[in-house]
């Protein structure tokens, strides 16, 4: 319980950060805790083109899975819903524009060595394929790790919590972030 617990919130958060990080199964509790609907960018992405993103990503090559992306969060944005993004939402400076104008986003924030174990062969992820994943990781957070932090309203530490935790740090985030609108 919480000071927060009677109220209505009325949000559409935005969740950002690395791949691994929880976007998605956090994105799915909070969606249902705020009984609104979950867009993932990723599997919006999938059922436009018809193709998995590693499909995308051999067929297409990563420029064109970075035009679908923005034209996705493009047509997203704005709807009532709880929205995760892929992890490399903030590399292109138009999304990273077009986040700041769509508050709050939230980062949730994990170490490469959390997340390696994580998603350590996960063949799904293109950009982790191939070679030491931690590495991979730790190059991509070196990048966008100031990205992530200068689109977020609010940083999740998630390494030190669990999903449950996490939830409840959002739920009381979003309430004080409507709160003060
Ligand atoms: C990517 C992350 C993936 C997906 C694509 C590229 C990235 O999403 O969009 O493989 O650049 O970090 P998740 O963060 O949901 O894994």
């Amino acid at each position: 319980m919480n000071q927060y617990d009677d109220q209505k919130i009325s949000v559409s958060p935005i969740l950002i950060g690395l791949m691994g990080s929880g976007k998605s199964s956090i994105g799915r509790r909070l969606a249902r805790h705020l009984q609104l609907p979950l867009i993932d960018l990723d599997e919006y992405i999938v059922e436009k083109a018809g193709r998995s993103i590693p499909e995308i990503f051999e067929r297409d090559g990563e420029p064109a899975f970075r035009q679908m992306e923005t034209a996705a969060l493009r047509e997203v944005l704005g709807q009532h819903a709880v929205i995760a993004t892929g992890g490399g939402i903030v590399m292109a400076e138009e999304n990273r524009k077009l986040l700041a104008s769509h508050p709050p986003v939230i980062w949730l924030k994990a170490s490469p060595e959390f997340l390696a174990d994580r998603i350590d062969g996960d063949s799904n992820r293109p950009l982790i394929a191939a070679g030491d994943t931690l590495k991979k990781l730790q190059a991509l957070a070196a990048i966008r790790y100031p990205l992530y932090e200068q689109c977020a309203d609010f940083i999740l530490p998630r390494g030190d919590m669990k999903k449950p935790q996490a939830l409840q740090t959002i739920i009381e985030y979003l309430a004080h972030w409507q709160a003060t609108q």
